[in-house]
């Protein structure tokens, strides 16, 4: 490390020039915090990712609220964040499960939405109430609609690599929901591992396999949780197939309220300090973004569980 706090940059070939990541500490990385964080604090951790140079910050879920009452403010939080949504380029997704889901987004002037599937029936009718086939059926109407309505979609699939209640899941399971997606009209695909348990060689199989499904790399991200350390490493992976959309978290908070053993996602500062010392552009200032989650630390009486985030607010 040098006094800057800021890795020495060496970069590595086959690596692409540029990552876009995708921040979903105000979505993913609070749904599951199980005392009610207040909308202006909400309101403030967004701004703030924004000032980090962050410019895709998924801001919350317009989904049932008693299914995740952690976001049930949707409605007050998303008008509060018009101004930022002003500055710069920032975008600000918002998942959305259905038409109601749809409704809701449009109504505020939503401009990118996520629906979310499931590559496992089990954690579909956990986390949806329907089947995998019911959930692609439930999206249909809502891609269509927003891609009328000139709104970018993103098609999440969970349980890519594994489930607590199935087991390692397929390859070409996956790839069928994933193909599923991407011809319902979504315009991104992310891969989740919503639990963490993917090692680097089976990313590769995933990516390879969704590649010779007809499912181009440029429009996949990548979604790690953290769960057994594995998230910085499957993300290498990723970027070495050429992927260049990584789902990161700030401070690695998260954890998903219908998968118990899911942990927090891959923390952004983590994966920031990887770039950048791979010389790797995202436009996210480190020093800035680790106060952010310091701060955030502080507003949920807990410390983040980043090691960069860590390590860097513990430097003298
Ligand atoms: P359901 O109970 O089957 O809903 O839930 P329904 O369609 O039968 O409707 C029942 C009532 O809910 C109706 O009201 C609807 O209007 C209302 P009533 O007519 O009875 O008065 N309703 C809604 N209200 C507000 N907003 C809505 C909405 N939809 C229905 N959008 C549903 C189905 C999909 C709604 C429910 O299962 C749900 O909300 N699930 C969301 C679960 C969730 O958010 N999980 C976390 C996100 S996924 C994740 O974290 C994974 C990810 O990070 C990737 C990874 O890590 O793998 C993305
Ligand atoms: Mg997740």
């Amino acid at each position: 490390m040098t006094d800057t706090g800021l890795p020495m940059t060496v970069p590595a070939q086959g690596l692409p020039d540029r990552v876009r990541i995708h921040e979903v500490g105000a979505r993913d990385g609070l749904q599951n915090e199980k005392s009610v964080v207040p909308t202006e604090v909400k309101a403030e951790f967004v701004r703030r990712l924004a000032e980090a140079g962050l410019s895709t910050i998924e801001a919350t879920s317009f989904v049932h609220p008693k299914w995740v009452p952690q976001l049930a403010d949707a409605e007050q939080l998303f008008p509060m964040l018009g101004e930022i949504a002003d500055v710069g380029d920032v975008a600000l997704p918002v998942l959305v499960p259905n038409e109601r889901g749809l409704d809701r987004a449009l109504a505020l002037g939503a401009r990118r939405i996520a629906v979310f599937g499931s590559a496992t029936e089990t954690f579909a009718a956990r986390n949806l109430n329907r089947t995998v086939d019911g959930s692609l059926a439930m999206f249909e109407p809502v891609v269509a609609r927003a891609k009328d309505a000139g709104v970018h979609v993103r098609g999440y699939l969970s349980m890519c690599f594994g489930d607590p209640w199935e087991g390692a899941v397929p390859v070409p399971q996956v790839v069928r929901v994933a193909k599923a997606l991407m011809d319902l009209g979504c315009d991104e695909l992310s891969l989740g591992d919503t639990i963490g348990v993917a090692t680097p060689g089976h990313v590769r199989e995933l990516l390879s396999g969704l590649n010779d499904a007809g499912v181009a790399t440029g429009t996949v991200g990548v979604h790690f949780h953290d769960t057994y350390g594995q998230a910085l490493s499957n993300t290498l992976a990723a970027l070495q197939h050429g992927v260049t959309t990584v789902d990161a978290s700030a401070g690695g908070l998260g954890g998903c309220p219908y998968a118990k053993s899911a942990t927090g996602n891959l923390a952004t500062e983590d994966l920031v300090w990887m770039l950048d010392g791979l010389g790797v552009h995202t436009g996210v200032d480190l020093g800035v973004l680790t106060a952010t989650s310091v701060w955030m630390a502080e507003q949920l009486g807990r410390p983040s569980p980043s090691r960069t985030v860590r390590a860097l607010s513990h430097k003298e």
